[in-house]
């Protein structure tokens, strides 16, 4: 009878421990990947994303390293807009201030697997030419990563 006993109360600790095993029990908060802040790109040009709006909405600012244009480079406006989720899709566009050029991207903000933070993007740049015959070649397109820079 003791035996039976002790057999039960074994099995009603072991069953009790289950939920315990399967479930972390201070499990940390669902990481989320934030566009805002500084980044940095694989050609080494940076942004600073700022303005955080519940609708979605930011602004920033871009330094390209690289440019089609021989103009000197100069910081230039960018104006974003994004979902809301843990890795948003967003898109945001830079009007030049140093050419009259202007590019978009479109990309997603996504943690990699040691949960670092990736804007992987694809970007059309339009370029201004002087006539319709010129309109082939006025479009480049690209992906660009970003990280967060140090
Ligand atoms: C221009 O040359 O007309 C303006 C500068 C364009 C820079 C492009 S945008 C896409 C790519 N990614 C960058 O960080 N810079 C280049």
């Amino acid at each position: 009878m003791a035996i039976g006993l002790t057999a039960l109360m074994l099995l009603a600790f072991l069953l009790g421990c289950s939920g315990t095993f399967a479930e972390p029990q201070n499990s940390e908060p669902a990481a989320k990947c934030s566009l805002i802040g500084k980044w940095v790109n694989d050609l080494n040009s940076t942004m600073e994303i700022n303005n955080a709006t519940n609708t979605g909405v930011l602004n920033g600012v871009y330094k390209t390293a690289v440019s089609a244009s021989n103009n000197p480079i100069q910081p230039s406006p960018l104006v974003a807009v994004q979902h809301l989720g843990d890795q948003p899709v967003f898109g945001f566009t830079v009007n030049w201030s140093f050419t009259e050029s202007i590019t978009v991207f479109v990309g997603q903000c996504l943690l990699g697997r040691d949960g670092e933070e990736q804007l992987k993007t694809t970007w059309l740049l339009r370029e201004k030419v002087e006539s319709a015959a010129e309109d082939w070649g006025a479009t480049r397109v690209g992906t660009d990563i970003f990280r967060r820079a140090k």
